[in-house]
């Protein structure tokens, strides 16, 4: 069951759309603006003013009225158009039609991704997420470039090292993937997931570190034959 406790970004730390919205304004690696610079910049524009004006009575565009107006967009854009977002359409009226859309590798990589790779242990549902927080082992704890996940925000130990299980939709044309960009092929990743993820060792620092992240045990050898894999790498190129 996919749970509520959802979150945006891939440690959860904004709670709602409108919330997210305006952080990449400010954020130094994104837009690295002063949402108050980027507020008294649309309020020097008749254009942006007069359209505000009409949507929300208001002529004076404030930050919450930046964030709905952001978040109304994005609530406009669609799925990627996929074949699998083909496949799952027509599969609901004409099953076998859907079935004959793909190659046996690719039907065969939908199957593997639903019964022996259990990624949809995780990757579930019309997103492709459970919408929870996983330790997968991708953290660095104690290392340079170490990234605590969720525990940045909830500071709480027990989120240590964890990150959001992503939407798989739109992922072919996504790459490098995870939260780091770590992979830059399907293959290594798959290959990855079939050695039962990754399992970092603490170091001699951090041995007796009661916190040091242990990777979800939902993550466990697969024993996928090369062909499976191939079949898997098929299937994520369809997303
Ligand atoms: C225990 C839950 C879990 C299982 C099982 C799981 N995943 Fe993931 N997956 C995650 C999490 C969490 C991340 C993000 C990790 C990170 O960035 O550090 C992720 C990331 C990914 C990504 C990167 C997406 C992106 O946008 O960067 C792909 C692709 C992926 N998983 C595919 C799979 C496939 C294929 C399987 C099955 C072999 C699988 N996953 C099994 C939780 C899971």
């Amino acid at each position: 069951m996919a749970c509520l406790c959802g979150g945006l970004f891939w440690d959860g730390r904004a709670q709602t759309a409108t919330e997210q919205a305006l952080k990449p304004i400010e954020n130094p690696i994104e837009m690295d603006l002063p949402l108050e610079e980027a507020l008294k910049r649309l309020n020097t524009s008749t254009d942006y003013k007069a359209a505000f004006d009409e949507a929300y009575g208001k002529e004076h565009i404030t930050s919450a009225m930046l964030a709905m107006a952001l978040v109304a967009f994005e609530r406009t854009i669609p799925p990627p158009d996929s074949k699998y977002q083909r496949f799952i359409a027509l599969a609901q009226e004409a099953p076998k039609k859907a079935q004959a859309m793909l190659s046996e590798s690719e039907l065969e990589g939908l199957h593997l991704f639903r019964t022996k790779a259990k990624c949809m242990t995780c990757h579930e549902g019309a997103l492709l997420s459970d919408n929870d927080f996983h330790v997968t082992g991708f953290h660095r704890y104690g290392l340079s470039f170490e990234d605590l996940g969720r525990s940045e925000f909830t500071k709480n130990a027990q989120d240590i090292g964890k990150f959001r299980t992503p939407s798989l939709l739109g992922i072919s044309k996504t790459g490098p993937w995870m939260h780091n960009g770590l992979f830059v092929q399907f293959r290594p990743m798959i290959e990855q997931y079939n050695a039962g993820g990754f399992k970092p060792k603490p170091n001699r620092k951090n041995a007796m570190d009661p916190h040091y992240p242990k990777t979800t045990p939902l993550l466990q050898p697969l024993s996928l034959s090369d062909d499976e894999i191939s079949a898997l790498v098929a299937f994520l190129n369809i997303l």
